[in-house]
């Protein structure tokens, strides 16, 4: 058992260390030598998807925090607009899907009951239906129209750790074909992006490189009660993603929420001593949210919060209102979420260790929920 896990204690750590080449994998032999991309896989007319007015994410867990990382992206680059929804909840409420939506089913697996339904569903109204999917050959790519694979490997770890990466890169390149396909305003810009996408594998691998100090911490937080996430725009999924890995195998109370939500209500759970991470968006983005996240770490940390701050290299902003910094690499926006996702994984899996749990194993999960 310990060969399989190639020397590390567990699978998720084993898997969290897989990232670059995850990405990377997703990512390879994508362009045409032109340098446009090829979907091969993508087996719908393509005067179908010309024809798509809306898209709709559908997942559960992890990968519908993947969804919504790519709703960013999505709807950015296609101009399409762009749902995400939990499978379980989209076919119970007479959802608006016909034959000019597109659905994206994401899983890891292949085999998620309610993912499974939700594509049925889905289309027996008509829509096309796009697997993102890591098992090849598994339910959910055989009954979808066309299928996207993510080459991820085995994920053995119940957490979802890699398979995320490679969910949020493949639906970028869907969301670059789609925009490509359509010939819009960001067309002559998809080659700039695929590089930067090509970027982020060794980026990754710098985070990874950089985790001593993120399980330093995680081992001296390992009785908190509670630990709350803040990410905006994209970092907001992140944030979900943060916490949920921290309930799945640490077993304590974690919530993400959108940093500008504070205000309206979270921001009242901050008292003396309560470990919250901040997810800084790029100092370098179009608009305003980065001062706007810095003025959220200054207004919890005033009132007593542990500020646990993941930001790129050269934020310096941030340095006055963190307890403690975590550093990415710099990168652009939509691509921050591969990077910013890392160190919270590394976090949730040591705590976990730190505390004696299985971290491959948690009590009541299963990797692959086949029933409804
Ligand atoms: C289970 C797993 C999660 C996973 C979710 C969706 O609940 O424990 O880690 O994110 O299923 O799985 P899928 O295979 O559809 O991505």
């Amino acid at each position: 058992a310990a060969a399989e896990k190639g020397g590390f204690p567990s699978f998720m750590e084993k898997e969290i260390n897989e990232q670059p080449a995850a990405v990377e994998q997703t990512l390879m032999g994508r362009t045409d030598p032109e340098g446009n991309l090829v979907l091969d896989e993508l087996k719908i007319d393509e005067a179908v998807l010309r024809s798509v007015d809306k898209i709709v994410v559908v997942a559960c867990g992890t990968a519908a925090y993947a969804g919504q990382v790519a709703r960013y992206a999505i709807e950015h680059w296609c101009r399409i607009p762009t749902e995400v929804e939990l499978a379980h909840e989209f076919r119970y409420r007479d959802p608006i899907v016909n034959e000019r939506t597109l659905v994206v089913a994401l899983s890891q697996s292949g085999e998620t009951m309610d993912t499974l339904m939700a594509v049925r569903h889905a289309q027996e109204q008509g829509a096309k239906v796009v697997a993102i999917c890591n098992t090849n050959g598994s339910t959910i790519p055989r009954e979808a129209d066309a299928a996207l694979y993510t080459h991820a490997g085995p994920e053995i770890a119940v957490a979802s750790t890699k398979a995320f990466l490679a969910q949020i890169t493949a639906a970028y390149l869907l969301g670059l074909y789609l925009a490509q396909l359509r010939g819009n305003k960001y067309k002559d810009e998809i080659g700039q992006i695929l590089t930067e996408l090509e970027a982020m594998p060794a980026k990754i691998q710098q985070v990874i490189d950089a985790q001593a100090g993120v399980k330093e911490l995680a081992q001296s937080m390992k009785d908190a009660a509670s630990v709350l996430f803040l990410g905006r725009h994209v970092g907001f999924p992140v944030a979900l993603e943060g916490a949920l890995k921290l309930k799945e195998i640490a077993y304590i109370h974690a919530e993400g929420f959108a940093a500008g939500e504070l205000k309206h209500g979270p921001i009242a759970l901050i008292e003396e001593g309560q470990p919250v991470f901040v997810i800084v968006p790029s100092p370098r983005g179009r608009d305003s949210l980065h001062a706007k996240v810095v003025s959220n770490i200054q207004e919890i940390r005033a009132r007593g919060a542990v500020t646990i701050v993941i930001a790129e290299e050269g934020d310096e902003a941030v340095a006055d209102y963190a307890n403690h910094v975590f550093r990415v690499p710099q990168s652009p926006v939509l691509l921050q979420p591969l990077l910013t996702t890392v160190p919270l994984q590394i976090f949730a899996c040591e705590l976990a260790t730190a505390k004696g749990y299985d971290v491959d194993q948690p009590r009541n999960l299963a990797k692959s929920v086949t029933v409804e």
